[in-house]
């Protein structure tokens, strides 16, 4: 049995008032994104041109051309903004403005003219939920009384107990310790995440129309899209009594009814948002990270909202066929819905790696496998990175747009071995060493083998390379076909020639722990997750992910194959 899923290659209709906004979408200019390969760069790891040990901007700039030879259609760019570094830069000390260590605006502008000169669009990072307590804003709010216009951008609350000594609520940091800090007067702030990140306070009118000023500051610079961080949690009520975590966490909460997160109120930011991403030509695009339950995730994918949402269903699973099929499925019935195409991502800038990951037994804890330095169960780094190549095969050959990591096109592993005292990531001291934290898949890239710091810099990384990586590097792959650089290479070369409309239809009857499907215009996509080698059906193989044995598809390989027209 077949069936077949069209993933909303139309948005749905909507009423007669958003015609202009449909039309512009249906045209070509305007739907880049949603079948994009978008590559995420997180600065201050990417490449280092000026020697001080920090990626920076320029040295995105010196590499289009390796962006481009990969062949991404975009470039996530991962915060680059003034920043004390309290949690790699998602502590954003002014939004509209590079953080000297990482270059100036003229070099911004610089680098989006070489990406966009390469035909390569950029997306940025906006970090709205919280700013960093170097903010200006911060500074006066704390310098200001208590009931004040200034503090009233944020979410400060009074303490319990006679003299407001004691915390307004018993909520907890996401990063580790209490969500409250106090301020000296009676007042405390909120905090989701590190103490030096406060919540804005977005039922405020100042901090909404501030937002809207930093999104035409970089729309208005070329910029193409925004990525949207912690998007969920925007709208807070804060009204009294406060819950208790425990109340907080309860799961029979209805939706929407959460006091921090995914609230419906959030929604009337995004249209605000998008009125402004509209009144482009073409429009600029977002995707939001909200971390919500999958039926909730269609509302911030809206088209009336920011038009696409990350799905991270790949990311937490482990590589099984049903699995995978099973999260497919349902991703593009969600998008489908929204009219949104889907997002594919197997690593970013928070998780282990997706090549460490694979090469653990399923199951594995991350996080005490991380503490145990990464020996705890044994790696079996080969099969992982035989698995990813295979899973990486698979996302590129579904309808929607894949997000790529920095330096999965490498094949890097996690750094799991990072010594603590170079550790950065707040989630590390906030959790009292119980959480090793994100700096392992944050690890400065390999550019060449031979060169100081592997091509990263002329400096000392900010955080240390392992000798591991000098074997991974660019360079040595360059010319070697097998390698997993000639693979992505070859993968979106051929993804883009194929790029199909956003239809699936499964393919059964491949065999256990077999997972295959085929795209119009005679695209068949089938990757073996099992044990045993199955054979390949009729086409001609224009892409694997690991050596074929004849028309035998090894295990934790993937091929490509077309027939019809598509063969010539
Ligand atoms: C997002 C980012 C993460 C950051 C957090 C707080 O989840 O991806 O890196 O720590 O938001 O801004």
């Amino acid at each position: 049995m077949t069936d077949v899923l069209e993933a909303g290659s139309a948005p749905a209709a909507q009423d007669s008032t958003q015609g202009s906004t449909r039309d512009r979408r249906e045209d070509g200019a305007a739907t880049w994104w949603r079948q994009a390969v978008v590559y995420q760069v997180y600065p201050r790891s990417f490449a280092d041109a000026d020697g001080d040990g920090l990626g920076d901007l320029a040295g995105v700039t010196a590499h289009v051309p390796h962006l481009a030879r990969l062949g991404v259609d975009a470039v996530w760019l991962s915060p680059f903004y003034p920043s004390q570094l309290a949690d790699g830069g998602y502590d954003v000390d002014d939004h509209r403005a590079v953080d000297p260590r990482l270059g100036t605006l003229e070099q911004f502008d610089e680098m989006v003219a070489a990406l966009h000169g390469a035909g390569i669009k950029v997306v940025v990072d906006i970090v709205p939920n919280h700013s960093s307590d170097q903010h200006r804003w911060f500074r006066e709010a704390l310098a200001a009384a208590p009931g004040s216009p200034e503090r009233d951008r944020y979410v400060f609350a009074r303490g319990r107990g006679e003299r407001g000594e004691l915390p307004p609520s018993d909520w907890t940091a996401v990063f580790g310790g209490p969500a409250w800090e106090h301020v000296g007067d009676g007042e405390w702030y909120l905090h989701m995440f590190a103490p030096e990140q406060p919540d804005w306070n977005w039922a405020n009118r100042e901090v909404r129309d501030d937002f809207l000023r930093t999104l035409r500051f970089w729309a208005d610079r070329g910029v193409d899209g925004f990525r949207v961080d912690v998007a969920h949690a925007l709208a807070k009520d804060m009204s009294l009594p406060l819950p208790t975590a425990a109340e907080l966490a309860a799961d029979d909460l209805p939706d929407g009814a959460h006091r921090l997160t995914d609230r419906d109120e959030v929604h009337e930011i995004y249209r605000e948002w998008r009125e402004l991403f509209d009144s482009y030509d073409p429009p600029r695009t977002a995707v939001a990270e909200a971390w919500v339950p999958a039926h909730r995730r269609a509302r911030y994918a809206s088209p009336e909202g920011l038009g696409q949402a990350f799905n991270f269903d790949l990311l937490q699973a482990d590589p099984d066929a049903a699995t995978f099929r099973r999260i497919v499925d349902d991703n593009l019935r969600l998008a489908r819905e929204s009219g949104a195409s889907s997002t594919w991502v197997l690593s970013n800038h928070d998780v282990v790696r997706h090549a460490t990951r694979y090469a653990l037994p399923a199951g594995t804890d991350l996080r005490t496998w991380l503490l145990s330095g990464g020996t705890d169960p044994a790696p079996d780094l080969a099969r992982g990175l035989r698995l990813a190549r295979a899973a990486t095969a698979f996302v590129l050959a579904l309808p929607g747009s894949a997000y790529l990591y920095q330096g999965e096109e490498l094949g890097l592993p996690e750094v799991a071995d990072l010594p603590a005292d170079v550790l950065q990531d707040p989630t590390w001291v906030r959790s009292a060493g119980e959480d090793k934290g994100r700096d392992g898949c944050r690890v400065p890239l390999p550019w060449s083998a031979a060169a100081p710091a592997l091509g990263f810099s002329s400096g000392t990384p900010h955080l240390p390379q392992p000798e591991r990586f000098a074997g991974l590097a660019a360079d040595v792959q360059e010319g070697d076909p097998s390698s997993t650089l000639s693979f992505y290479r070859e993968a979106l070369a051929v993804r883009r020639r194929l790029r199909a409309e956003e239809e699936l239809t499964w393919v059964d009857g491949t065999g256990d722990g077999v997972v295959a499907f085929t795209r119009p215009g005679g695209w068949t996509c089938v990757t073996n997750l099992g044990d045993e080698g199955v054979e390949l059906p009729g086409g001609t193989v224009v892409l694997t992910s690991g050596p074929l044995d004849g028309r035998t598809l090894p295990p934790a390989t993937t091929a490509w194959l077309v027939t019809g027209t598509a063969a010539r």
